[in-house]
C-alpha cells in the first residue's frame, strides 16, 4: 500500500501527519510547560511550529545552570534561500541571544552536489557563498558564530572519516533508505553531517549541543546520537528540536525548491515579485465572494497569508489575535489580509537586502577555513 506521506532529508511528499511522525521517529512532543521554561521564547516556539524534540529539556537545564552549551544548524546550498530555510536559523539566533552561547553553521555543498543530479560543483560552491551572506545578515553574534563550508574547512574530512568507520552500510541504508543506484558520495555524506552535529564538541570538548532543524533532518540526529558516546569519540548525545514545515504558497506541506518558483518566496525577491506571488498564489481560507465572506467569515487556520504572519511576520500576539478574529468574523477580507502580509514581507526583505550587502564586509569574521 502506498504511504499517505513520506518525510526524508531529501524528499517530502503527501499531507504530513506530525503526530504520526513523532511515533515513527521516536521523538518527544514539545509541551507548553517545556516552552514556559525558555528565556524569552521565540514566537516559533510559543506558536507551536516547533513540535518535537530529543532531550531539549536537558540542553535547557545546562543552559540555565550556566554550563557550557552550544547550538548547531546547517544549510545545504542547492539554490538561493527561501522563507522556509529561515525557520531553524531564527530559533538559533533567538536562543543565542537568550543564553549567549556559540552558534555553529556548517554548509554542506558536498551534500547538494551529490544529491542534486543537475547541480555542478561550481554552482554548489557559488550557492554556498551566496547563502552565507543571507545567514550572516540574520544578525548572529560576531565572535560567537562560526560558519564552515565542507569543501574548504579542513577538519571535515578527517573527522568524518573517524565517524564513517563507526557506521555500517546496512545501518545507513536502514536510516536513510539509500538506494543501490545512489552515488557513493551520497552514501558517505551521512558521516559528514554527523561530524557537523558533533563539530562543537570536536572544537570545545564534550558538552550539550542543541540542533534546531526541520523534522526532515531527524534521521541525521538519530544516527549521530547513536555514535556520539562511542569510546573513540566520548562525546555527549546532541539534543534536537524539530519544526513542522512552513507550507508553500499554494499550501503544499513544505516550501521547497522542488516546487514551482511561484510557490516560494525567495529572500532575493523584489517587492513587485512578492506582491504578485502572494496575490496570485497564496492559498486563501476566505469565501468565494465578498458577500459570502462578510456573512460567514474565513478560516485563518488554513489561510497561507495568516500562517506566514503567525509563524514569521507578526510578532505582536495582540495584533495577530485581532487579525485572526477579524478574518474569522468576515470583517477582514482576503485581499486586505494579503496586503498586510505583502507589506510585512517587503519591509523585512528591504532590511534583509541592506544587511546582506553589509555582510559582504564581514564574511571573514564568520567563516573558518
Ligand atoms: P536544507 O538546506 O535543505 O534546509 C535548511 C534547514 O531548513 C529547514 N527547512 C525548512 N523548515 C521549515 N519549513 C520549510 N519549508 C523548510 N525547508 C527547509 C531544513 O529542515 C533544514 O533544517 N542537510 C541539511 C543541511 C545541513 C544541516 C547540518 C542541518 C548540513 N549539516 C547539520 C542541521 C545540522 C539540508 O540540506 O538542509
Amino acid at each position: 500500500m502506498k504511504k499517505e506521506f513520506s518525510v526524508t532529508p531529501w524528499h517530502v511528499t503527501g499531507k504530513v501527519n506530525y503526530e504520526k511522525l513523532i511515533k515513527e521517529f521516536g521523538t518527544q512532543s514539545v509541551s507548553v510547560s517545556l516552552i514556559s521554561k525558555v528565556k524569552n521564547p521565540h514566537s516559533l516556539l510559543r506558536r507551536g511550529l516547533y513540535f518535537s524534540h530529543r532531550e531539549f529539556d536537558l540542553w535547557l537545564k545546562d543552559a540555565q545552570a550556566g554550563r557550557k552549551v552550544s547550538i548547531l544548524t546547517g544549510r545545504g546550498p542547492s539554490e538561493k534561500m527561501h522563507l522556509g530555510h529561515l525557520i531553524p536559523f531564527l530559533l538559533a539566533k533567538s536562543l543565542q541571544e537568550s543564553y549567549n552561547c556559540p552558534v555553529y553553521i556548517p554548509i554542506s555543498e558536498d551534500e547538494k552536489f551529490f544529491v542534486k543530479k543537475n547541480l555542478s560543483f561550481k554552482e554548489a560552491q557559488e550557492f554556498a557563498d551566496d547563502n552565507v551572506l543571507d545567514l550572516i545578515a540574520l544578525g548572529f553574534k560576531q565572535g560567537k558564530t562560526f560558519i564552515a563550508k565542507d569543501f574548504s574547512y579542513l577538519p571535515v574530512y578527517r573527522n568524518s572519516a573517524k565517524i564513517a568507520k563507526l557506521i555500517s552500510y546496512s545501518t545507513a541504508k536502514a536510516i536513510f533508505g539509500l538506494k543501490p543506484e545512489n552515488n557513493i558520495g551520497w552514501t558517505f555524506y551521512p558521516a559528514v553531517q554527523a561530524f557537523h552535529i558533533l563539530w562543537p564538541q570536536f572544537a570545545e570538548g564534550p558538552h550539550k549541543t542543541l540542533v534546531p532543524v526541520g523534522i526532515d533532518q531527524d534521521p541525521f540526529i538519530r544516527l549521530t546520537r547513536d555514535i556520539a558516546t562511542h569510546s573513540t569519540l566520548n562525546f555527549q548525545k546532541p539534543s534536537a528540536i524539530h519544526s513542522k514545515f512552513l507550507p508553500s504558497l499554494t499550501g503544499q506541506a513544505k516550501m521547497s525548491s522542488s516546487e514551482q518558483e511561484n510557490s516560494l518566496i525567495y529572500l532575493s525577491d523584489s517587492a513587485e515579485e512578492v506582491k504578485k506571488k502572494i496575490n496570485k498564489y497564496a492559498f486563501s481560507g476566505g469565501k468565494d465572494t465578498i458577500e459570502q465572506h462578510r456573512k460567514h467569515g474565513g478560516n485563518p487556520d488554513i489561510d497561507i497569508s495568516f500562517l506566514y504572519l503567525k509563524y514569521l511576520f507578526e510578532q505582536d500576539d495582540k495584533k495577530l489575535e485581532k487579525i485572526h478574529n477579524d478574518y474569522k468574523s468576515g470583517k477582514l477580507l482576503t485581499s486586505e489580509l494579503k496586503n498586510i502580509l505583502i507589506d510585512k514581507i517587503n519591509a523585512f526583505l528591504k532590511e534583509h537586502i541592506k544587511r546582506r550587502e553589509d555582510a559582504k564586509k564581514h564574511v571573514d569574521k564568520f567563516i573558518l577555513e
